[in-house]
């Protein structure tokens, strides 16, 4: 395919990509959600298996989607559009744009409604309503938060607003900037934390619940969930990693920048996990607790330390601003195609794009409150949501990605872009996407659905 041009920005060097991508994947599937499925899972023989897609599956897709992006430099949708007719492919392969568009939608909604809980805990960190606490006054406060829906919709609200404002400003302005002084200092905070709960008498049984791997514990819903988090984790199988492969210099090697990525992802999710289980298990909580995870534990361990409140307020902070370089690449594929194929301004396409988001999160808050009781399938929205995104579309996404670029794409123009230095590691990817990821996948997701 002929060099295309981005209408929307390239980011100023690898290195940004890498803080951009990596801002993406980054958020709060790695320090909400990853210990808290974890722990819902059994712990080790499911951190295996993560690894184990994040290895296999997740690392050769996200190469394949940030090189779809790269040829085409357009959002996701046109992307697909444009390569389909370069490689005389059949309409059919358009579909991954659209349904990335759709999987964006839904994940967004309910990724700002918890994006939210962290805002709202910040504040009542800062105002020291954690002083003292015990392991049943911060079960009471969040019950209390989730009983709230005007204070959910209160903090979704705000949270669906700087993302809309960032995605407004384009790719070059404030993005780049915010997150390459967001993600270091998140990392410090939490190696701080890491630091204190290395000093906890549960660190040793933490550490075991992680790493001691007993497959009796595997089962076929525990690998479906640990598929799903390995796309959920790395932002793929939507669009996303193709928008900003998208703005990706040609320079940059894809191979080596995606590997980089993978790794800061997996590492953050690791020290989350080894950071709240020492406190889950030195305070006598449960381990299976579920979303709650995160804000009940932390909490505890910042009412414990010296200077807590400032710390726990800063950790919250940066969850949100973690959610919230997540948050930005939901909304960019779609806002891009708005500008691109409906002559839309990017302030205007953020902003209409942003108002049906915003709606559909209301499902999400009324799943915690009022709407608690109403389940479709034994799952209430927010459940059905999530487990519809991360374990069914998302997977099905990257599924279409690997075939199509492993089999449907000419050969030549993929080895022209992937361009890898050792022709070893490129066979390696090759039979990755086009055998074992798209078995893989497609094992586990007839499984998951029977
Ligand atoms: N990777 C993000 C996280 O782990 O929190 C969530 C996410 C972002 C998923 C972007 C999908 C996506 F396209």
């Amino acid at each position: 395919m002929a060099e295309q041009k981005s209408i929307h920005g390239l980011w100023r060097s690898r290195w940004l990509f890498i803080l951009a991508a990596t801002g993406s994947a980054v958020g709060l599937g790695n320090i909400w959600k990853f210990p808290y499925i974890t722990g819902e899972n059994g712990g080790g023989a499911f951190v295996l298996v993560y690894l184990a897609c994040i290895c296999v599956i997740g690392i050769p897709v996200m190469i394949a989607e940030v090189t779809l992006g790269r040829l085409g430099r357009q959002s996701p949708i046109n992307t697909m559009h444009a390569l389909v007719k370069d490689q005389n492919a059949a309409k059919f392969w358009g579909g991954i744009g659209w349904m990335g568009a759709v999987s964006g939608f839904l994940i967004l909604s309910f990724y700002s409604v918890i994006a939210g809980w962290s805002l709202a805990y910040i504040f009542r960190m800062a105002g020291g309503a954690f002083d003292g606490a015990t392991a049943q006054s911060v079960g009471t406060i969040f019950g209390d938060l989730l009983g709230n829906p005007e204070a959910l919709l209160g903090w979704h609200t705000i949270f669906m607003v700087l993302t809309i404002g960032i995605v407004a400003r384009g790719v070059n302005k404030g993005l780049e900037r915010s997150i390459s002084i967001l993600m270091p200092l998140l990392f410090l905070i939490l190696v701080v934390l890491l630091g204190y709960s290395m000093s906890t008498e549960g660190f040793g049984a933490a550490f075991n619940f992680l790493f001691s791997f007993d497959f009796s514990k595997i089962t076929a819903e525990s690998i479906v969930v640990a598929l799903g988090h390995a796309f959920f984790t790395l932002s793929l199988g939507m669009g996303a990693i193709m928008a900003y492969g998208a703005y990706m210099p040609k320079s940059a090697s894809v191979g080596k920048t995606v590997l980089t990525v993978a790794f800061l992802d997996t590492l953050i999710a690791l020290v989350a996990g080894l950071v709240i289980f020492p406190i889950v298990f030195s305070n006598g909580l449960e381990a299976g607790a579920g979303p709650g995870l995160l804000f009940q534990t932390l909490p505890l361990a910042f009412s414990q330390m010296p200077a807590g409140t400032v710390f726990g307020t800063l950790f919250f902070l940066l969850v949100a601003f973690a959610a919230l370089s997540s948050a930005i690449s939901l909304g960019e594929p779609v806002v891009a195609w708005a500008v691109e194929s409906k002559g839309m301004s990017r302030v205007a396409a953020a902003t209409w794009i942003g108002i049906v988001i915003w709606l559909l999160g209301v499902g999400t808050i009324l799943s915690f409150n009022l709407w608690a009781d109403f389940k479709i399938f034994g799952r209430t929205i927010f459940d059905n949501l999530d487990f519809l995104t991360a374990n069914i579309l998302l997977p099905l996404g990257g599924l279409l990605i690997a075939i199509f670029v492993g089999w449907v794409m000419h050969k030549q123009d993929v080895a022209d872009e992937v361009k890898m230095e050792s022709p070893f590691m490129y066979n390696v990817w090759r039979f990755l996407v086009k055998f074992v990821a798209p078995v893989a996948v497609a094992i586990v997701l007839i499984n998951g659905l029977i």
